[in-house]
């Protein structure tokens, strides 16, 4: 008996990585996985076929699992992606939106297809997928599903270089937060990640700046940390947790605020003069900082043995 037993999954960018990790043990749960990977390079160039190799895996450890190679950049291949769903396993009731790529640049040289593509993958690939899949979910009535979302640090606290890619991510949050309301109706509950693991995604930038990576560091901090706060979210545990973002790394998982006014002054008549913001400006900002400095300290790990 596993916690997802005929439950149905589409992982997008499933081929390796974080995306691998969580389609194996979506499986090794009880769900029917569609494996999707276009095959390609970190800067999203190129194709191949490890999405077949990872749903063969899955496979010859005893799930089920078929493997989908089209690209969820465009909306024809997030409705494929449904549609291979439907066609092998009769449905879906879980989808995970982890495909991704980089092109790291500053503003100074970031060239218009640098942040087309970025976009793409990320930001339009998570409407390519998630449209059909709502529509699919409002026409048949399909309850209980779940959409999990990957966004990052880079887009929801900030990263030097990765305008494009930030952007992007801090857009699927707000997109995370739009379609937990629009789908709450159906019981389908829409949660953002926010991971950080050691995979070819991330080891390149450790070691351009000058941090090896060691073979056991991988045990510590890989993508199989991950997986299991997905896996979670997608059982029957979670039905009531939508909207959320939860970080997750290295054994860490945490919860994180979402936008709130944390203070705020009200005039009852009349517009704010210059002399008044300059007074009442400063006071917000320093409401600011008092916050964070009491997240910094609420967000400390507590240690589980
Ligand atoms: N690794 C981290 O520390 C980290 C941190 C923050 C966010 N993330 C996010 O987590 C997700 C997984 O990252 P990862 O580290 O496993 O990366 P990865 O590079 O190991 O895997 C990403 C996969 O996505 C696939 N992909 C790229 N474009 C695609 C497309 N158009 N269609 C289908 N598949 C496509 C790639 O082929 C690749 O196999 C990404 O969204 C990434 O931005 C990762």
């Amino acid at each position: 008996m596993g916690r997802l037993d005929g439950r149905i999954a589409a992982v997008t960018g499933a081929g390796r990585g974080i995306g691998a990790e969580i389609a194996k043990l979506l499986a090794s749960e009880g769900a029917k996985v569609v494996v999707n990977d276009l095959g390609a390079n970190t800067d999203g160039s190129g194709s191949g076929k490890i999405a077949d190799d990872v749903a063969k895996e899955i496979r010859d450890a005893g799930g089920e699992a078929v493997g989908h190679t089209e690209s969820i950049s465009t909306v024809a291949g997030g409705q494929s992606l449904l549609q291979t769903a439907i066609d092998n396993f009769g449905g879906l009731d879980i989808l995970v939106n982890n495909a991704g790529i980089l092109r790291d640049k500053t503003i100074f040289n970031m060239e218009e297809e640098d942040w087309d593509a970025v976009i793409a993958v990320h930001l339009k690939g998570h409407y390519c997928t998630s449209r059909p899949f709502a529509k699919y979910i409002r026409e048949n009535n399909r309850t209980n599903c779940r959409i999990i979302n990957f966004s990052s640090t880079s887009g929801l606290f900030g990263n030097f270089g990765q305008s494009n890619y930030g952007a992007a991510k801090a857009g699927i949050a707000g997109f995370t937060r739009v379609l937990s309301m629009e789908l709450a109706k159906y019981g389908c509950t829409v949660n953002t990640i926010s991971p950080a693991a050691l995979t070819r995604m991330t080891i390149p930038l450790r070691e351009a700046r000058g941090q090896k990576v060691e073979e056991s560091e991988l045990e510590q901090g890989g993508p199989q940390h991950v997986a299991p706060i997905v896996t979670w979210l997608a059982s029957d545990e979670a039905a009531k947790v939508s909207n959320q973002i939860l970080h997750a790394a290295r054994g860490l998982v945490g919860i994180m605020q979402q936008p709130a006014i944390l203070k705020a002054f009200q005039k009852s008549k009349g517009v704010w003069s210059q002399e008044e913001l300059d007074k009442y400006v400063p006071e917000l900002v320093q409401a600011k900082e008092e916050n964070d400095a009491r997240v910094k300290e609420l967000g400390k790990p507590v240690v589980i043995d």
